[in-house]
């Protein structure tokens, strides 16, 4: 950064400053995360909801059948129809995507179970599925927190992810999504009501048996790991066996709400007061995709503001100054840029934003992207450590998805490296060495995790113990 003026390389040092999180901070917050993983278990409750979810096995690999999947995750639904075959973990899928319309997310209850149904039956009738089977077995992906007293049904804790629809909140959305399919007459039977990373976790045993936990970066940050119903006291009342499993959602993006230790930046808190439930999920509005792009966009707003930083000087940053605008994509694509000339950069700036960038500014710009994407991978980490602290795992395989894990540069490595500092690990050998605990690409958690976890439910009525 050699002709970098002083007062970009002064703001860069405060952003350094600011956006690292340095190995004892990790660790103080894995120890933390610790904590309030069992305080969620607990009767009291904590922060972190850790919901039971009555996923109570591990797929064998086994299983067979024809199920659909319904994929209600944060920007797209997808249908899917997927056939658990006879050959040991193997499955063909079937599906179609929809965009999940803007308005709708801040609509009401029932334009959102007419639209989802809609998609559902348009599934159904272009791929002529009724006439194949009588009722059609459905593991419904419903990412977001809900209380279950049994699998095929959910209350609605609150919606995350900027979802604001009137009259869901507080009710089961079981019956609300029955209701529009029924007016439909479609032959559909909900059997298992599945959060996102519960889906990932069955889909990635159901191929790699080493799988512990599944974790969900995209939109927004979440993991799921089986527990034993004795360590969790909540349900102590139903006097389940101490060492049946229990897949364990535990909605960790609420993480710290009550602000004890994350180090939050005045972006973050930013972020948090103009999103629609101000003092929720912490955790998730430092590392989630939906809000990596707009800490970033506060960060340059800031600084095109202050009078004593040159930056964007005399352009007209109107463009910029629309909140949301730069999606985690536009940092991906930042940080893909050579170093050396950052000239695709400098084109984003001025198609995306109209606003010239010198080259200085495109140093930091860079800088500043990369703050940001490491930060989110390193907190990222301590939940992931702090499950394997608490289960015990000084081994195992972590099965992620979502676009962040799967598309934003140098994601997984700078979680690696978290992790390997948090835990202590020595350095590696031989770079093609495992490392103890491998946070992998998972398979379909919201498709096929979905459907095995509606054939287990299947499996579990038929022997009796629904
Ligand atoms: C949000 C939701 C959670 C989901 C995660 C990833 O955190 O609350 O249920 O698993 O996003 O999609």
């Amino acid at each position: 950064m050699a002709d970098v003026p002083r007062d970009l390389l002064q703001e860069i040092k405060r952003l350094e400053d600011l956006f690292t999180v340095d190995k004892a901070k990790l660790k103080k917050i894995t120890d933390h995360f610790v904590s309030e993983l069992a305080k969620g278990l607990s009767k009291e409750g904590g922060s972190i909801p850790m919901n039971p979810t009555w996923c109570m096995s591990f797929p064998t690999g086994f299983e067979t059948g024809r199920f659909l999947a319904l994929d209600m995750g944060g920007t797209n639904l997808r249908v899917c129809e997927i056939t658990l075959t006879d050959e040991k973990s193997e499955f063909e899928i079937l599906q179609s995507k929809y965009r999940m319309p803007e308005e709708l997310k801040s609509g009401d209850a029932d334009e959102l179970w007419e639209y989802v149904a809609d998609c559902v039956q348009q599934f159904i009738e272009t791929h002529k599925l009724t006439d194949e089977m009588d009722t059609l077995h459905l593991g419904f992906t419903f990412s977001y927190p809900a209380t279950q007293n049994y699998i095929n049904h959910g209350i609605l804790q609150r919606w995350t992810k900027g979802f604001d629809i009137k009259g869901v909140e507080g009710e089961d959305v079981v019956p609300m999504f029955e209701a529009a399919i029924a007016k439909r007459g479609v032959p559909i039977h909900l059997t298992a009501l599945v959060n996102d990373t519960t889906g990932t976790l069955i889909a990635s045993a159901y191929t790699d048996t080493r799988m512990k936990i599944g974790c969900i970066f995209g939109t927004g940050c979440n993991a799921a790991y089986m527990e034993d119903c004795g360590s969790i006291p909540k349900l102590a009342h139903m006097n389940l066996p101490p060492e049946t499993p229990m897949a364990i959602n535990c909605e960790w993006g609420a993480f710290d709400n009550e602000g004890k230790i994350l180090p939050k930046t005045p972006y973050d808190v930013i972020v948090d007061q103009d999103s629609p439930r101000p003092g929720q999920q912490a955790f998730e509005k430092m590392i989630a995709g939906l809000y990596l792009g707009e800490i970033f966009r506060l960060v340059l707003v800031d600084l095109h503001d202050n009078k004593n930083v040159h930056i964007f000087e005399g352009q007209n940053i109107d463009k910029l100054r629309k909140a949301y605008t730069l999606d985690s994509s536009f940092l991906s694509m930042i940080e893909e840029d050579p170093w050396e000339n950052l000239s695709e950069t400098k084109d984003l700036f001025q198609t995306k934003l109209l606003l010239s960038a010198t080259h200085p500014e495109l140093e930091l710009i860079r800088r500043l992207a990369e703050l940001i994407g490491t930060r989110a991978a390193r907190l990222a980490s301590c939940g992931v450590a702090a499950i394997c602290k608490k289960k015990g795992y000084e081994t195992c395989h972590v099965g992620a998805d979502g676009s962040v894990f799967n598309k934003y540069p140098h994601f997984k490595q700078r979680g690696a490296d978290a992790l390997r500092e948090i835990l202590d690990w020595p350095e590696k050998k031989n770079p093609k060495d495992e490392d103890p605990i491998e946070i992998l690409a998972a398979e379909d958690g919201s498709g096929v995790g979905a459907a095995l976890i509606a054939a287990l439910t299947l499996e579990r009525v038929k022997a009796g113990n629904g």
